[in-house]
């Protein structure tokens, strides 16, 4: 009686011991994954910025001329946005968000968006997104160049009415059975850029921090 009471203690803690390891063994792997996704994240983010300003504009250094803020108007579902200033010599050259288009096909598409000082976008580019292979991954610039069309676009050009896709009366195009991914880009592109038109000293005036925008 005792010995299999025993043998049913030490089953048990057996059991309780593949349990405890197997729990943090998964929470080895998960933590792991997401420092994993967060350094690419990180390493597309640097590459990226050098690819929006073109480095002899500049001479700050972007990565520490930064400041975050929320403003759930232009910027919504509560995301919070970082701002990279560039600048030569001191003076404001441009800026760069970065900053999530909210209604993409599957969820949130992270957006780094550049706009020279005079409002003017010097490149958007996409940093991470969940967008179907071989559908709405076409916001990519290695797959396709449909986002180097925003280059020097700015809130006036096109007009008001062309910053939609060509299926909604706009002027940029959509991708074939692809409509969601494009329009959610262009939408968060577009408010970009009515934040920046009204918002401009804010952004490259407040000091290096996390902050509020009002
Ligand atoms: C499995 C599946 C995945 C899809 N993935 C995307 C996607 O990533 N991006 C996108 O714009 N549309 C995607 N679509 C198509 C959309 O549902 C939609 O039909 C398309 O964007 C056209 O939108 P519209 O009718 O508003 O023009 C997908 C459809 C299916 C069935």
């Amino acid at each position: 009686m005792l010995s299999t009471r025993n043998n049913l203690f030490r089953s048990a803690a057996s059991l309780a011991l593949v349990a405890v390891i197997g729990t943090a063994l998964l929470a080895g792997v998960d933590r792991l994954t997401k420092t994993r996704i967060a350094e690419q994240e990180k390493r597309a983010i640097l590459d990226q910025l050098g690819q929006l300003i073109s480095p002899d504009l500049y001479n700050n250094e972007l990565q520490q001329d930064l400041f975050s803020f929320q403003d759930d108007l232009y910027f919504p579902k509560g995301q919070t946005v970082t701002t990279y200033r560039a600048r030569l010599d001191g003076k404001a050259v441009a800026v760069v968000l970065k900053m999530a288009a909210v209604n993409g096909y599957n969820g949130k598409i992270n957006l780094l968006v550049g706009i020279n000082e005079n409002g003017t976008l010097c490149g958007v580019r996409v940093t991470s997104h969940k967008e179907t292979p071989g559908l709405g991954d076409a916001i990519e610039v290695e797959r396709n160049d449909w986002i180097l069309g925003f280059y020097g676009r700015a809130l006036d050009n096109p007009p008001p009415d062309g910053w939609a896709v060509k299926r909604d009366g706009g002027e940029f195009d959509q991708f074939t059975g692809a409509t969601v991914t494009p329009r959610a880009v262009v939408e968060a592109v577009r408010l970009a850029l009515e934040f920046f038109a009204k918002h401009k000293s804010f952004l490259f005036e407040s000091p290096t921090m996390v902050q509020h925008a009002d």
